[in-house]
This record gives structure tokens, sequence and C-alpha cells, in this order.
């Protein structure tokens, strides 16, 4: 983001032009893992095999089964766009600073096996295994807008839960008042890790009452299957009122705290980012207006930019958060 300004400055090639790499690579055995057809017997083989990297068919990830959401604001009626658009178009700055760079390296990223560590402030800190997280609460799907700080967007169908299922159960410290999520950092298998754009790892925060917010999606899939690599396998933040870079990919670590934590882009340019980064249309970023936004698929020679909207569209649920909040200031 800090170098690819604004969506308009830069050329991008087409995502349809973009082929994703994962076509090459040739379909790995998961048909066994599907066997059963249900989600349990899914979710049974996820620790032995690398479901992440393909499903049965090739190029797509394993089925990942899921309600429809009665969390208000939680579905638009707006088109999806196109799984081949979202899952080629991407910003995952641990695998470079190009839209079509995850697509292209984040194969290595190895996502069996996987934890997420629990620290802080916290009754019941601890490591929880990847497979623990994905049954402790029935999956949703979710159609939300996502409205990246460079002036773009998608909608997207999330499968996850409401992050506050885990919260719960973690048990905060009366406290606990923010919580921060770190992305893995393994120079290994994430090439990005050389240039030092961020200071890494990737970590990013909320208030504990927006993690806590229903909307805060704890994300596992995407199109009813496990999440992409390039999307942040295997699991992630969806936070739909907010610009794209608070959803943070890949977390390995979340830390209960009394203070705001510092966020990766905040530390970057901390004049651009700000720790609340709500999606607002009259408050510009320094170096572009946010008023409007190209829809990722409607980017035709004619097509309209579309206006945004106060926290993405997500006011009524949302805006009750940040009542007599200055969010010039607490942008
Ligand atoms: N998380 C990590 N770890 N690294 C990143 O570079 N990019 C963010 C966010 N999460 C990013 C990240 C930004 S800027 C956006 S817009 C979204 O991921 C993009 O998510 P998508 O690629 O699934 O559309």
């Amino acid at each position: 983001m800090l170098i690819r300004n604004t969506d308009s400055g830069f050329i991008h090639p087409h995502p349809s032009e973009i082929t994703p790499p994962s076509v090459y690579h040739g379909r790995r055995e998961l048909l066994r893992l599907m066997a059963g057809g249900a989600a349990g017997s899914v979710l049974a083989g996820w620790a032995s095999r690398d479901a992440w990297a393909q499903g049965a068919r090739p190029g797509r990830g394993a089925p990942l089964a899921a309600a429809k959401s009665n969390v208000a604001g939680a579905v638009t009626m707006e088109k999806s766009t196109d799984y081949k658009d979202a899952t080629s178009y991407n910003n995952f700055y641990e695998f470079g600073t190009d839209k079509s760079d995850p697509v292209r390296y984040a194969s290595t990223l190895k996502t069996t096996p996987w934890s997420v560590e629990v620290e802080g402030l916290v009754n019941k800190p601890g490591k929880y295994d990847l497979e623990k997280l994905l049954k402790l609460s029935p999956m949703e799907e979710r159609i939300y807008r996502l409205r990246c700080v460079e002036g773009w967007s998608m909608v997207i169908p999330w499968v996850g839960y409401s992050l506050s299922e885990l919260i719960r159960r973690l048990e905060p410290q009366g406290s606990a008042k923010y919580v921060e999520f770190f992305t893995l950092a393994d120079k290994a298998t994430m090439p990005g890790l050389r240039s030092d754009v961020l200071d890494w790892p990737y970590v990013e925060g909320l208030r504990l009452d927006e993690a806590m917010h229903p909307l805060t999606l704890l994300t596992f899939g995407m199109y009813g299957e496990v999440l992409p690599k390039q999307n942040g396998a295997p699991v992630r933040l969806v936070v739909p009122w907010k610009y794209g870079f608070k959803s943070v990919k890949s977390i390995v670590k979340i830390r209960f705290l009394d203070k705001e934590p510092r966020t990766a882009w905040n530390k970057a340019a901390a004049n651009e980012y700000g720790f609340y980064s709500n999606v607002n249309p009259t408050v510009d970023h320094p170096r572009w207006s946010q008023a409007t936004e190209r829809r990722i698929g409607e980017d035709g020679l004619f097509a309209k930019r579309r206006k945004t909207l106060l926290f993405n569209g997500y006011e009524a649920q949302v805006g009750q958060l940040y009542a007599g909040m200055d969010l010039r200031k607490n942008f």
C-alpha cells in the first residue's frame, strides 16, 4: 500500500489475465478426505493433510460446509466477485507487493500443522490447534463487502464464525481492552519478508468491543471451500466495516492487552494508517480520496466508480461502537 499508492495511479493486469499457479500444481488427493461428503469427515482429515493445498477439482480447495448466517448485516444482495478475481488479485505482502504475487508464490505456505498461540490478559491462554478451532462453533457463510484502503472493493462469501465465539471461551480478564493479531513470519516460505516494506511480523489490532462484535469473522474459508493460501489460509480475520488491511491473514498468535497495540501499517506510516481505519468516505487518505471505489470485476473502460459508504455500509450494525468519537482524529 505504501508503494502502490492509489489504485488508479498504476496499471494492474486485469485479474482475469492471471492464471492461478495452483492450476498448474496439479491435484492433491483429497478425495478420501471428502469421502463421506459431510463436513465432519472433512474436518477429521484436516490434521493429517494439507487440505488447504488442493481440493478434488484442480485449483480449488476442499469444501467447507456452512449454514447461512442469521447475524444482521452478514449477507448482502450484491453480486459476489468472481472466485478467480478474489483469489488472484490479492494483498499479502509476505509473498510480495504485487497483486499477482500472492497467488504466484503462496503455494509454499505450510498450513498443517497449524496452531494459534493465545497469550496476555486471558484466563485460558495456550496453544490452540487449528482442528480445535474449526470445531469450536458452527460455520456460517457471511457475504461481506471488502473495501481496500487503495480504493477497490470486492464482495466475498466468507466462511467462519464470529470471533466472539472464541474470545468468550478464552475468558479475557477485566483489564483486557485490546486484542492483537500476528501473522506467521517464516523467512523460509515467505519471500516478501526479505523486503523491509513492513516491520514483520504483520500485526493488527482491534479494541476488545470491536473484536467481540458479531460481524467480526474468524474466517476459515470462502466460496464454500477452505481459504486459498493467497487469501490467508488457514485462518484470518475479516472485519467488514474497516479497510481491508485490518483483516489480518494466516494468524499464529492472539494477544490480549490493556493498551492499544501498534500495528504493522501504523508503524510504517502513522499519518496514513490509523488504528481504527474504519471505512469513511469523508476522511481522505493523505494521498488520495476515499469517496469512491472500483468494484473488482467491473473494471471495464466505462465502469463507473461506486460511492464508498460510511463503515462500508455496516453503519446500522457498528456505528454505536464509535458514538461520541471524532472519526477524523481517530482515523
Ligand atoms: N495480512 C497480512 N498478513 N499481510 C498482508 O499484506 N494485506 C491486507 C489484508 N491482510 C495483508 C493482510 C490488505 S491491504 C487487504 S486489502 C486484505 O488482506 C486483502 O485480502 P484478500 O487478498 O483476501 O482480498
